[in-house]
């Protein structure tokens, strides 16, 4: 086991788009860490044809909302493909934050944690629950409510809803 003090930490996600539960975790991570790298997974293989905004597109919202809800500081934005623990050996991070929300997400999470410990045992893994704030958000459920006219306004930041909102003018 490292015995070094785990000072930056790898937040990843697909982020498709950010969401005020996402956000709500980057910034909780960083109260606790002095270093956190927002890790965008490219992730083609998502859902069978892959996210829905593209890899810029995301880091690009991201990039507009850690600015808009003044959560930037210490905080960086890498977009990677290929595998977690390879980005966190690269930058040199030693822990990686998920939020939880439900059990359901415990079950996967022990999984991804489980490969991830066999790939590299020295990045620890971390868990935030999710603030009962924002309930149970989804990127899917955000992306559905906008394409149907909901307001998603209480689901993610000005600048995503900005960039939702154009979905249905297309
Ligand atoms: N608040 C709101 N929503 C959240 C959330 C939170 N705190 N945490 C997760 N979600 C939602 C996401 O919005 C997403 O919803 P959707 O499926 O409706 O779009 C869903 O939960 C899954 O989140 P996602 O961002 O796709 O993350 P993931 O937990 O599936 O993991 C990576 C993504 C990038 C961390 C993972 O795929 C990975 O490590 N990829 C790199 C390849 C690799 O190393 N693989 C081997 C390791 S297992």
């Amino acid at each position: 086991m490292s015995d070094t003090i785990i000072r930056h930490v790898v937040v990843p996600g697909t982020f498709d788009p950010v969401t005020l539960g996402h956000l709500d975790v980057i910034a909780r991570t960083r109260r606790m860490f002095s270093q956190v790298t927002i890790g965008v997974a490219a992730s083609l293989t998502k859902n069978g044809s892959g996210p829905h905004f593209s890899l810029e597109e995301r880091t690009q919202m991201l990039r507009e909302s850690i600015v808009e809800l003044r959560i930037d500081k210490g905080v960086e934005i890498r977009p990677f493909s290929g595998l977690l623990m390879d980005l966190c050996r690269t930058i040199g991070a030693d822990g990686v934050v998920k939020g939880l929300r439900a059990m359901t997400d415990f079950e996967y999470e022990l999984q991804q944690a489980d490969l991830n410990y066999r790939l590299a045992p020295e990045v620890e893994s971390i868990f935030v629950m999710g603030s009962p704030r924002h309930g149970y958000i989804s990127s899917s459920i955000v992306r559905e409510l906008a394409l149907m006219g909901g307001d998603v306004s209480f689901l993610v930041p000005a600048c995503v809803k900005r960039r939702l909102d154009t979905l249905n003018e297309a």
